[in-house]
């Protein structure tokens, strides 16, 4: 147990009522009890073209995401990738992350310490990591890290983010009909072949899946490393134990992303029949936004749920979300940040930061004292 984290705590309460921006009726959900009830419960629905949903978008003009499917067609679609994403599967990526890492430090120590440390580490490593899961070559790394970038960031405008959506669509069509043509042994031509030929997923929703893939991996492990690599660097108790033992590296990358939760403005949900959630009655049609950082700060869940603890004995955090959704590729992010803190602090035992800009999730300058 040490120090507490900075910002405003997270107080998780009873459903609130709330308004979207065309004046449909949301709840915000926020209790731990409440947001595993919502996601779990087969009528949240995740698909944004029903009225309602919180944010909601026009799927006319493309083929959903994996995380806008509700039901069958998620089911359906998410059974045919899961071999791919067990830890089993992630662990053979392994060797290729532990090259990356040890590559880009030797690269941002050899550019010395004016070297942002989020475009030097965090983002190639991210990026690297889904070049190596899609196998594409980590050389095209820095375009994929461009179009995510722009794509996460609704501050682009719609022009810049239309535009890298474009290219990142051209990207991946080129790479499906490349495996349709000559498959490999990885993950897209295994898909690729057999499910595509017998009517089980579509050249379209390989495409989408494969742009899912990349938008939900790339800006999620870059932003996580540099606030992860933050919050260490105010514990070098957490640190001295984690190059150490492995196990206190996981329970720390656990304890990372429960404390940061990242994921909050994920899994909005509209309902599709009354649900009873927190004592309240939320009817068709009406959005549920889901606050996991609330959840995760719960004190019905968690004694200290400000300090990082990376003791505590069952750490059930919502950072990943729960249910039909629950992230794909968190054994990969859990690997990436494992592979990334440990190796970072192995070779640079005195990393100390110059400085932390908290509103771009940038440590803008790092030195080793
Ligand atoms: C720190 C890293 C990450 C965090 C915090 C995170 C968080 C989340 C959360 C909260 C959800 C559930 C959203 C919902 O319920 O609607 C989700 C879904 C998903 N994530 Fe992650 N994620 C991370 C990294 C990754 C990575 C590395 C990948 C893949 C390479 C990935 C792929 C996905 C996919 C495909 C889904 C949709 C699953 C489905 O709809 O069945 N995520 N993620």
């Amino acid at each position: 147990m040490s120090k507490m984290m900075p910002g405003k705590p997270a107080v998780a309460s009873a459903p609130v009522r709330g308004f979207g921006p065309a004046g449909n009726p949301l709840w915000y959900v926020s209790r731990d009890a409440d947001v595993r009830k919502v996601l779990t419960c087969p009528f949240a629905s995740s698909d944004p073209s029903r009225p309602g949903f919180p944010e909601p978008e026009d799927l006319d003009a493309r083929t959903p995401f994996l995380i806008e499917l509700d039901a069958s067609d998620h089911a359906r679609l998410r059974r045919l990738v899961l071999p791919e994403f067990t830890a089993h599967a992630i662990s053979r990526l392994h060797p290729k992350l532990q090259r990356s890492a040890d590559q880009l430090i030797a690269a941002m120590c050899a550019a010395g310490p004016d070297a942002d440390f989020a475009e030097a580490f965090a983002k190639p490593m991210a990026s690297q990591a889904i070049c190596h899961l899609l196998a594409v070559p980590i050389t095209d790394g820095p375009l994929l890290t461009g179009i995510a970038t722009t794509l996460a960031d609704d501050s682009q405008g719609p022009q810049a983010q239309g535009a890298a959506f474009l290219a990142v669509t051209e990207y991946m069509e080129k790479f499906i009909d490349h495996r349709i043509a000559d498959p490999g042994s990885d993950l897209f031509s295994r898909l690729a072949t057999a499910p595509l030929n017998d009517g089980k997923v579509t050249r379209d929703e390989l495409v989408a899946l494969a742009i899912m893939l990349l938008m939900a991996g790339h800006d999620t492990n870059a932003k996580m490393i540099v606030l992860g690599v933050g919050t260490l660097l105010d514990h070098p108790d957490v640190v001295a134990r984690i190059v150490t033992d492995e196990a206190a590296a996981q329970a720390a990358v656990e304890e990372l992303l429960r404390l940061h939760s990242i994921g909050d403005d994920d899994g909005f949900r509209v309902a599709t029949a009354d649900m009873e959630v927190g004592g309240i009655t939320i009817r068709p049609g009406e959005g549920i936004v889901p606050l996991v950082r609330h959840a995760n700060y719960d004190h019905a869940v968690y004694a200290r749920p400000d300090c990082m603890d990376i003791d505590l004995k069952e750490n059930r955090h919502l950072a990943f979300g729960t249910g039909p959704h629950l992230c794909l590729g968190r054994e990969l992010a859990r690997a990436v940040q494992m592979i990334a803190y440990r190796t970072l602090f192995s070779a640079i035992p005195s990393l100390r930061r110059t400085s932390i800009d908290p509103e771009n999730l940038q440590i803008t300058g790092w030195a080793s004292s």
